[in-house]
């Protein structure tokens, strides 16, 4: 049995540098928490536990210490909060996400209505939405756009794990809608290009494991990918899952055998 790992697997740049800060602020203040799931990894997320360090779903009960701003932001008020209360700020949010934000804020101030394309329930999008003024819209896909009320200004950005093709569809239903357009591609390729491998990998495989968060966005749509193309694909989100094997009836016991051995031999290399 060959087992192949895709090169492009696991921790993208914004999740490792937001690890990395959440794992070097532990020990340093005692109160120190992060707001949400620094990342959708509860394996992670009871490491940090284990060091101190809880998720919070609101600063409510909180009045100092040290808060982390998980990977993908939070929403503006949150910040404020933090602010008005004095506390310790460790901004994780990926700098990716943040650009998008920055953005929504600009295009606001200078009059523009702002289209996000994304997922309204995703925190990614509610966080880079509280950015903007009162004219903001998410929109799913483009058909999304015709509902949208008249705008002469029109700016979009996008969602950092939407898909190219979703993007271009949103703008050029923007297009059709008339005034002055201006686009930010706030797209981060980490997401496609996983996807890419992924795709030729359970091309050619008989077996495909997508290893993740069973919470993750990102890890789910790796499963559809994937299962798309191999029927075969599971979601499992650590190595503490179960296999079971059995054979039929005409399976000679030396393959059964072999196929032990070589979970087994798998199992003892970890
Ligand atoms: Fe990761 Fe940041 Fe991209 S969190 S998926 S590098 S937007």
């Amino acid at each position: 049995m060959k087992v192949i790992l895709a090169k492009q697997a696991g921790f993208c740049f914004g999740v490792k540098r937001a690890t990395k800060l959440a794992f070097e602020a532990a020990g340093k203040d005692q109160n120190t928490y992060t707001l949400g799931p620094i990342i959708h990894s509860p394996q992670v997320v009871g490491k940090l536990e284990n060091l101190g360090i809880r998720a919070l779903d609101s600063l409510d009960g909180m009045d100092h210490g040290t808060i982390i701003i998980r990977s993908h932001g939070v929403e503006l008020n949150a910040i404020t909060e933090a602010q008005q209360k004095n506390l310790n700020i460790v901004d994780a949010t990926c700098p990716f996400v943040k650009k998008a934000q920055d953005h929504v804020k600009s295009l606001s101030q200078t009059g523009y209505g702002v289209v996000v394309v994304g997922d309204a329930d995703h925190p990614e999008v509610q966080g880079i939405v509280s950015y903007g003024g009162e004219k903001v819209y998410v929109v799913a896909s483009g058909d999304d756009v015709k509902k949208l009320p008249k705008m002469n200004k029109i700016g979009i950005v996008a969602q950092t794990t939407q898909s190219f093709e979703n993007l271009k569809n949103v703008v050029c239903e923007c297009l059709l809608r008339g005034g002055e357009i201006r686009v930010f591609n706030t797209i981060c390729d980490a997401t496609a290009v996983r996807q890419e491998e992924a795709k030729k990998l359970a091309g050619k495989v008989d077996c495909m494991l997508v290893i993740g968060g069973f919470n993750s966005a990102n890890t789910r749509r790796l499963l559809e990918v994937c299962a798309e193309l191999q029927p075969r694909t599971y979601h499992i989100e650590t190595a503490a899952e179960r296999v079971g094997v059995t054979a039929g009836a005409s399976t000679p016991k030396w393959i059964i055998d072999e196929v032990m051995n070589k979970i087994e031999e798998l199992n003892k290399s970890d």
